[in-house]
């Protein structure tokens, strides 16, 4: 039976053959050109059923139905091309095998005749389509081919999932490869004969079977992985909480608490450059926060390790600190207190100290009382608000804003210099101011050999106390005289004479008032009376 139909075939190829010139060269555009261009012949009806008598077993016989001629014609030409493109020996009396390795521009061609999978003729035993580079889902017009013993599908793109249950109909199927192709991973069932009959060389890297090795490998990296990264993530929180909180989000964030991590990055790791000014214990570094704000850093250098009571009370002490607010005092923003590095952290005051100020610029008369003026202003809120806060209160340590604003800074919580001691301070520095001279470099005793030299020439040798820019001022005399006057009340601590704040802030307003009068337009008038009062110092 089957040689009967091998012949019928064979003579309807032959037929075809001999029918036209153009099927002698054959190529993937003569195969399109002939199915365009051939036309069944008039006797093709009776051809095709005298097939079917000798040879029933022909696909197109089963349901013979008139109406498929055409479609039963254009199977015969492709049978035809597909049969000599297989390189089978001799097509005119067999098609054993359709042979398509390697045919990447071909392939993809014959497998989209639908119209020639359907009537797969029956000599055909094997089928290969390897290394194409198909693409798309599992080819299922070969199972029409259920006769086949070989089909080879390997080294191609093929994807989704495989219909298991239809290899069924492959009842003699010996051979089989999907190796290399990108089918999706089936759910292997024992009952499926597919993997009885085939063993894993046919699905070598095929995407149906998971990957034992790579199976293996994904769980070792999982085993481990997870660990590692549940470590990581506890070493990376650890890292964020209690190194770099700067990178937590604000409301997660201590307030006014920097780590040494959060200071250290802000100063390029306490780089020199970012150092600013050093003395003995202290060191000050200009830094950058991650959020943009610059800061001025104090950091304490003790040899020893502080000790638990000392970081305490250091801590007691930035947190009220903190709370300063005055525009005359340089903000406190936080405090880092660790067993390595003690530092207070407060905004950067772009500017100088009151001290080079004086000493670069040569400041007129009426900026310098106004500074103090509101020197005396931040003084007043602290003995107000915080009267147990002192400070620092010299020309290099009080800065000046860009705006000529300036700033008490350094602090000290707990301060037992008293209020007296604070008016003195003041005092030095009010004579600082008017006789532009320094008492920490200038005198042997420092504060109190300066105040010992302006007493000792005050009033009567009042020009070798102030400037000589000064002198040729007359009405300045006078004022410089009546700030010498403060200045000394202020420092004469002896006989409790020394006036209060607000009297100082009085008595400072009314000279910064009158030198503004004397500046003014009818200077005359004004300089006329300072002139008098000056003549009558000069008198005493
Ligand atoms: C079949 O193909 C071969 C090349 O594989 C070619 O030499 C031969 O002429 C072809 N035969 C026919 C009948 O087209
Ligand atoms: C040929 O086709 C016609 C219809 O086109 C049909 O009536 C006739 O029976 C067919 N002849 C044979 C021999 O099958
Ligand atoms: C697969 O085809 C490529 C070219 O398309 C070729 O280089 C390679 O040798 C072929 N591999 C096999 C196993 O035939
Ligand atoms: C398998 O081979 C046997 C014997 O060669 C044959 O009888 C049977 O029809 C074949 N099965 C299919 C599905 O072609
Ligand atoms: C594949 O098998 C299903 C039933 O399992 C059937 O409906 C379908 O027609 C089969 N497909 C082919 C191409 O044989
Ligand atoms: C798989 O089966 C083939 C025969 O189909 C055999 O040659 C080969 O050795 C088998 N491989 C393994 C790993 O069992
Ligand atoms: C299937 O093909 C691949 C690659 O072409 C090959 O390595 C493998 O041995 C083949 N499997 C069988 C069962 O021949």
């Amino acid at each position: 039976m089957a040689s009967s139909s091998i012949s019928a075939l064979s003579l309807l190829i032959f037929t075809l053959l001999s029918l036209s010139s153009p099927l002698q060269t054959l190529s993937a555009a003569s195969v399109i050109e002939d199915l365009n261009n051939l036309h069944p012949p008039p006797d093709f009806n009776t051809t095709i059923s005298n097939n079917c008598k000798t040879n029933p077993s022909l696909k197109y016989c089963i349901n013979f139905n008139p109406l498929n001629l055409p479609e039963i014609f254009k199977f015969t030409i492709v049978a035809s091309h597909l049969c000599n493109e297989s390189r089978n020996p001799n097509c005119v009396v067999s098609f054993p095998a359709i042979n398509l390795q390697n045919r990447p521009k071909i392939a993809p061609l014959y497998l989209s005749f639908d119209f020639f999978w359907k009537y797969c003729p029956l000599t055909v035993s094997s089928i290969d389509l390897s290394n194409n580079s198909l693409k798309g889902n599992f080819p299922s017009d070969v199972f029409y081919c259920s006769q086949i013993q070989s089909l080879d599908l390997s080294q191609n793109h093929f994807s989704g999932e495989i219909p298991i249950q239809n290899f069924s109909v492959f009842t003699n199927l010996t051979f089989l490869n999907l190796s290399y192709n990108s089918f999706s991973e089936s759910e292997i069932s024992d009952s499926d004969e597919l993997f009885k009959r085939f063993n894993a060389s046919s699905f070598i890297h095929s995407g149906i079977i998971p990957d034992k090795r790579k199976f293996k490998i994904k769980a070792l990296l999982f085993l481990t992985g997870f660990p590692v990264c549940v470590f990581l993530l506890v070493i990376f929180l650890w890292w964020i909480c209690f190194s770099r909180p700067d990178f937590l989000p604000k409301f997660l964030r201590k307030k006014h608490k920097f780590t040494p991590s959060i200071l250290k990055a802000a100063t390029n790791g306490f780089s020199k450059k970012n150092l600013v000014a050093k003395s003995e214990g202290v060191r000050i570094y200009r830094g950058v926060l991650r959020d943009g704000t610059e800061i001025r850093i104090e950091t304490y250098f003790d040899k020893i390790k502080f000790s638990r009571e000392k970081r305490k009370d250091f801590v007691e002490e930035c947190k009220v600190l903190v709370q300063l607010c005055h525009k005359n005092l340089v903000q406190v923003l936080g405090w880092c207190d660790n067993r390595r590095l003690r530092a207070v952290v407060t905004e950067w005051i772009e500017g100088e100290s009151v001290e080079m100020w004086i000493s670069r610029l040569d400041p007129p008369w009426k900026h310098r009382v106004k500074v103090l003026t509101k020197v005396v202003e931040g003084m007043m809120y602290l003995q107000e608000e915080w009267p147990g806060v002192g400070y620092d209160l010299k020309s290099s340590s009080i800065l000046l804003s860009e705006n000529r604003e300036p700033l008490i800074s350094r602090f000290r919580v707990e301060d037992e210099s008293s209020c007296n001691k604070k008016v003195y301070k003041f005092g030095v520095l009010l004579l600082e101011m008017v006789t532009n001279r320094n008492p920490r470099e200038e005198f042997e005793r420092e504060e109190a050999g300066f105040v010992e030299w302006v007493r000792m020439h005050f009033p009567e040798n009042m020009c070798s106390l102030i400037d000589e820019k000064k002198k040729r001022a007359e009405h300045m005399l006078d004022q410089a005289t009546r700030s010498i006057e403060l200045g000394l009340m202020c420092t004469d601590m002896s006989r409790g004479m020394q006036p209060r704040l607000d009297q100082i802030f009085e008595k400072l307003t009314a000279i910064y008032i009158s030198i503004l009068a004397s500046a003014s337009p009818d200077r005359k008038r004004v300089h006329g009376d300072r002139a008098t009062g000056h003549r009558h110092i000069q008198s005493r």
